[in-house]
């Protein structure tokens, strides 16, 4: 056997020897690593006459085609067995008898759902509810957002379709050229924030209205603060002579009572949102403890929430007089109230099912968040 028989013939061995995937990357780069045996051989082609390249050309470019080959197979297979081996580890079986003390546990969202929902029931507000698919005008139009809005564009928003049964069910036509005509109220979105909670409820009855929505949201985004689902909680409150004071306590109130804190600050910076008018976004303050940011204090700030006076388009929209109503509304990320409260740096895992996660950071399903018993005890 020649001597690139045998260094095939030794590769070869050595990629089918390799019990995992480094043992398998470190055969790679002895072959076709910068300075791999076989690099070095494509290397000395250059150094060689016409006719002994004409000879030796084919067989190294040969080798390296087969260990090439051999590798990118062997490392499949390394990658099956071991997708096939965690999958066997964590197999659940269904069919197993249920075990007799509860495993379940309250998701971090459910928890800090309920919590709300005591704290605002304390204040006299309501839970209200709304459609996850919304159309266009009460997530869009009625809100004020204008038609140019980046919000109103494909690659933030989920827009759905709707089958033309469906449309002639509710008596409206077919857009002609597939969307792009649809009217505002034809046209349905996966709704992109809880903020058309506000509109049904001033449409609804008449106010007085103090209520919070809280429910799931999407947009189309992925990191590790962002999911394309994930959970913002509105707030509305509408009546007479209702002015920002009745706002910034609502929110005090509120923040002090979800972090159990008395040293919560926050801090009212004006900003723009095209539903309200004026618009505030909400800062707290935090203070360090041990390296880590903790809320309370105010050695730094950082985002919270929006907020601001409902615009006088909004309730003229729902069909009240804006002379008479007046009110505040706000509207922050539930996901992010529970990483800030429970300590949680990714969001994604919120969302993953995996009960290792749930184990760790849920709650007792029998421990019902109560002012008086303590919110998260
Ligand atoms: N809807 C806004 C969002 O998703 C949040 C918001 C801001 C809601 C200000 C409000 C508000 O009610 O007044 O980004």
């Amino acid at each position: 056997m020649s001597d690139l028989d045998n260094l095939r013939e030794h590769l070869l061995v050595a990629v089918e020897a390799s019990a995992g995937l480094e043992a398998l990357e470190a055969v790679r780069v002895d072959a076709l690593g910068k300075q791999g045996r076989v690099t070095q051989l494509l290397k000395s082609l250059g150094k060689m006459t016409p006719e002994e390249r004409q000879a030796e050309g084919p067989r190294i470019h040969g080798l390296r085609e087969a260990v090439t080959d051999a590798i990118a197979a062997r490392k499949a297979a390394l990658e099956q067995a071991a997708l096939s081996a965690r999958l066997a580890s964590e197999r659940l079986d269904l069919t197993l008898p249920v075990d007799a003390a509860p495993a379940g546990s309250v998701h971090p969202v459910s928890q800090v759902m309920d919590e709300l929902a005591e704290i605002f029931a304390d204040l006299g507000f309501s839970v209200a509810m709304g459609p996850e698919i919304e159309d266009d005008w009460h997530n869009f139009t009625a809100l004020n957002i204008p038609e140019t809005h980046p919000a109103r564009a494909m690659h933030d928003t989920f827009y759905v379709e709707r089958s033309e049964a469906s449309m002639a069910r509710e008596g409206q036509s077919p857009p002609s050229d597939g969307g792009g005509s649809a009217t505002d109220a034809a046209r349905m979105v996966l709704r992109t924030h809880t903020s058309p909670v506000q509109i049904r409820a001033m449409m609804d009855g008449p106010p007085p209205i103090r209520l919070i929505a809280p429910g799931r949201v999407y947009r189309s985004d992925w990191d590790a603060t962002h999911t394309p689902m994930f959970h913002q909680v509105e707030g509305l409150v509408i009546d007479r002579n209702i002015h920002l004071g009745h706002l910034k306590w609502t929110l005090e109130t509120f923040l002090k009572a979800f972090f159990e804190r008395d040293d919560i600050v926050l801090r009212l910076r004006p900003s723009y949102f095209p539903f309200t008018e004026p618009s505030a976004e909400v800062d707290v303050g935090w203070h360090l403890d041990k390296g880590r940011r903790r809320l309370g204090g105010q050695e730094g700030w950082m985002e919270l929430l929006g907020s601001g006076m409902v615009h006088r388009r909004v309730i003229a929209a729902c069909g009240l007089d804006p002379a008479e109503w007046q009110g505040f509304a706000f509207g922050v990320g539930v996901d992010r109230l529970a990483m800030l409260k429970y300590g949680m740096d990714d969001l994604r895992p919120f969302f993953e099912a995996d009960g290792r996660w749930t184990r760790h950071y849920g709650f007792s399903a029998l421990d019902l968040p109560t002012l008086s018993g303590g919110l998260s005890a």
